[in-house]
C-alpha cells in the first residue's frame, strides 16, 4: 500500500471512528404533552420482544433471534442479573453484556435492559448469593408479628448501597462499551414491590413510619404537612412503602446516569383498575395506578412508568392504557402477554400515543407463561406478532416522528373473543339484533374536519354491517398529515371516511387514495392509487399491509 493510500485509510478510519462516537446518546422527550424516545436523534417506535426470564446467557440467545426476526420486532428487552454479573462482591463480570451488545448487532437489533436486582417480580431472586443469604445487611420485609417475607426491604442503605455499585458499575461498562448505542433504555429492577404485606413492619421502617412524611410528597401532593398515617390514612402503608421504594429506584438511577446518562424505567405489575383488591394482594409499592402522583414526586430520575398487561379483556386494557398515557408519562408497555388476544392491543396503545409495545416469552427456549401467554412457542403462536408489526414495521419512524408531533389514532376490535368458541360467539351474535352487534364493532374517531369510523368483520364490497372477527384481532391506525390529508393503515378492518359535524351538510370526497412507502430519506413513494372497489366501500383492510394516504375535500 502507497503512503498515500495508507493515510487515507487511516484518515477514514478516525472518521468513522469519529462518527460512531458522536452518535447521540438515547434521551426521552416531552414537548407539548406528548413524548418521543430520540434514537438516532430521531423518533424511534419500540417494536419489541421480550426475552423469557432466563434467556439472558450466551447460549440461550440462539433461541432467541430467529423469534425476534420472525416477528420485525427492532427493539429486544432482555434482562441483565445481579447475580451474573457481580457473582463474588466487588468482582464485575462484563462478558455476558459484550457477547449480547455484538450479537444483537449482528442481528440489527436495539436493546432494552432490565436490571434484574433487589427486586425481581417482589423477591431478590436474581441478587447474587452473597446477598440473598446475609439477612442482618440486607434485611427482608418483616411482617406485624416479626416473620419476614422474601422481599427486600427498601428502607436499608446497605441493600441501596450495594445494589447502586453494581448498577453504576454497569452504566460505566456500558458507556465504555456501547457507543453505536444499542442499548437504548434501562429499566431499574424488574417489577417492584412487595406481595403479602403492604410495607415493611420492622423497626427501621416503623420509626420512618411514625416520623413526618417528606416535605417533598406533602407539598407535591397539596396535602397538610404530619406522620404517614395522619397525611394518608388508610393508604398510608402502602404509600409509604411506594415512596421508599420509589426513593430506592431513583437513588438508583440518578447514580446510573451520572455514570452514561441513558433514559431509565420501571415497569409495573399492575392492579386491576376496575377491582383492584388490597396492597400486597396485588405488589404493593409498585407504581400501580393509585401511586402513579407519588411515584412521580419521588422519582424524578426515572423518565417513564411502564405496565406490564396480563388482561386480556379490551376494556380493562383500554383502562391501563389510558391510567399510564400521561403528559408526565409516555407510554410504554413494558410487557404483554404474547398470546393471540393481546397482539391488537399494539394499535390500540399507538392510539394512545405509545412509544412501544413489547410481547413477552419472545423465545424458543422452551418455557410458556400460559394462561398468562401463549400455550406454546411455536411458529404460528409468533406469527400473530409478527402480522400486526408487518402493519407499522415500514413506516415505524415516520410514525414515532407523527405521533410525537401532531395528531394519530389507533383503535383495537372492541369485542372480546377469548374463552370462547366460535360457535358460541355466533350464537350470541344471534341472540342480538343485528343493529346492536354491528354497534359492538364499530368505533367512530374524531379526526377534527373529518370522522373516521372503524368496523370490523364485514366482507370488502357492499355494506354488510360488521359482525367482528373471529377470533377480535383487528386495528386500525391514522396519523394526520393536515387537515385533510391522513395516512391510514389498517389489520382485519374497514376505515371510511365521513363528515364530522365541522363540514355537515357540505358534500364530500375522497380526492385521492395513494398507496406508498417511505423512502430510506423519508420520502413518501407512490406505488398505485386506490379507486373503484378499493375506495367505493371505505378502506378495506385484511392481513396484508398497505400504506394509504388518503386526501379528503368537500367540494
Ligand atoms: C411479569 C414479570 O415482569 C416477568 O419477568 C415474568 O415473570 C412474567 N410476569 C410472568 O411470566
Amino acid at each position: 500500500m502507497s503512503f498515500r493510500n495508507l493515510c487515507c485509510v487511516v484518515f477514514l478510519s478516525f472518521v468513522s471512528l469519529y462518527v460512531e462516537a458522536a452518535k447521540p446518546i438515547p434521551e426521552l422527550v416531552t414537548q407539548n404533552g406528548r413524548h418521543a424516545l430520540m434514537v438516532d436523534g430521531a423518533p424511534w417506535l419500540i417494536l419489541g420482544a421480550q426475552t423469557n426470564n432466563s434467556s439472558n446467557y450466551p447460549a440461550a440467545l440462539k433461541e432467541v433471534w430467529p423469534v425476534v426476526e420472525q416477528v420485525h420486532a427492532n427493539t429486544v428487552e432482555i434482562n441483565v442479573a445481579w447475580e451474573q454479573i457481580e457473582p463474588r462482591e466487588g468482582e464485575f463480570d462484563f462478558s455476558y453484556i459484550d457477547y449480547l451488545l455484538k450479537d444483537a448487532r449482528k442481528h440489527n437489533v436495539r436493546l432494552i435492559l432490565l436490571w434484574f436486582a433487589t427486586w425481581k417480580n417482589n423477591a431478590p431472586h436474581y441478587a447474587p448469593a452473597w446477598v440473598k443469604l446475609d439477612d442482618a445487611r440486607f434485611p427482608r420485609v418483616t411482617l406485624k408479628d416479626g416473620s419476614t417475607l422474601n422481599s427486600l426491604s427498601p428502607v436499608h442503605r446497605s441493600t441501596l448501597e450495594a445494589d447502586k455499585k453494581a448498577f453504576v458499575a454497569m452504566m460505566q461498562h456500558l458507556k465504555k462499551v456501547d457507543k453505536q448505542r444499542t442499548v437504548i433504555l434501562v429499566q431499574v429492577q424488574n417489577e417492584v414491590g412487595t406481595y403479602g404485606a403492604a410495607r415493611d413492619y420492622s423497626e427501621a421502617a416503623q420509626a420512618l413510619f411514625d416520623a413526618a412524611v417528606p416535605e417533598a410528597l406533602v407539598s407535591g401532593l397539596e396535602r397538610e404537612p404530619g406522620t404517614w398515617s395522619e397525611v394518608f390514612g388508610e393508604d398510608a402503608d402502602e404509600f409509604f412503602h411506594a415512596w421508599h421504594i420509589a426513593r430506592y429506584c431513583d437513588e438508583i438511577a440518578e447514580a446510573g446516569k451520572a455514570a452514561y446518562p441513558l433514559p431509565m424505567n420501571v415497569n409495573v405489575a399492575l392492579r386491576n383498575p376496575f377491582n383492584p383488591g388490597k396492597p400486597g394482594q396485588y405488589s404493593s409499592g409498585g407504581a400501580t395506578d393509585n401511586v402513579i402522583p407519588v411515584w412521580k414526586i419521588a422519582a424524578p430520575h426515572i423518565d417513564m412508568i411502564s405496565p406490564d398487561i396480563y388482561f386480556r379483556d379490551y376494556r380493562t386494557v383500554k383502562r391501563v392504557l389510558e391510567l399510564y398515557a400521561r403528559e408526565d408519562n409516555p407510554l410504554f408497555v413494558a410487557e404483554i402477554g404474547n398470546d393471540q388476544p393481546y397482539a391488537r392491543y399494539l394499535f390500540e396503545t399507538l392510539g394512545h400515543q405509545g412509544i412501544g409495545f413489547a410481547p413477552f416469552g419472545m423465545d424458543t427456549t422452551g418455557y410458556t407463561n400460559y394462561p398468562l401467554g401463549a400455550p406454546g412457542y411455536t411458529e404460528a403462536e409468533f406469527e400473530v406478532f409478527a402480522e400486526v408489526y408487518r402493519v407499522i414495521a415500514p413506516w415505524a419512524r415516520e410514525w414515532a416522528r407523527l405521533s410525537f408531533e401532531g395528531k394519530v389514532w389507533g383503535v383495537a376490535e372492541p369485542a372480546d373473543t377469548f374463552e370462547m368458541d366460535e360457535q358460541i360467539w355466533n350464537a350470541k351474535h344471534t341472540e342480538k339484533d343485528a343493529a346492536s352487534v354491528a354497534k359492538d364493532y364499530t368505533q367512530r374517531l374524531d379526526l377534527g374536519r373529518w370522522d373516521a369510523e372503524v368496523t370490523y368483520g364485514r366482507p370488502m364490497f357492499w355494506v354488510a354491517p360488521p359482525q367482528g372477527n373471529f377470533p377480535a384481532k383487528g386495528g386500525a391506525l391514522i396519523a394526520q398529515l393536515s387537515e385533510n390529508t391522513f395516512l391510514v393503515s389498517g389489520y382485519h378492518s374497514r376505515v371510511t371516511f365521513l363528515p364530522s359535524a365541522e363540514i355537515e351538510g357540505e358534500r364530500t370526497m375522497t380526492v385521492r387514495v395513494e398507496e406508498g412507502y417511505f423512502d430510506e430519506d423519508h420520502n413518501w413513494i407512490m406505488e398505485r392509487v386506490w379507486n373503484g372497489d378499493q375506495t367505493d366501500w371505505g378502506l378495506n383492510f385484511d392481513g396484508k399491509p398497505h400504506l394509504l394516504k388518503v386526501q379528503m375535500a368537500t367540494y
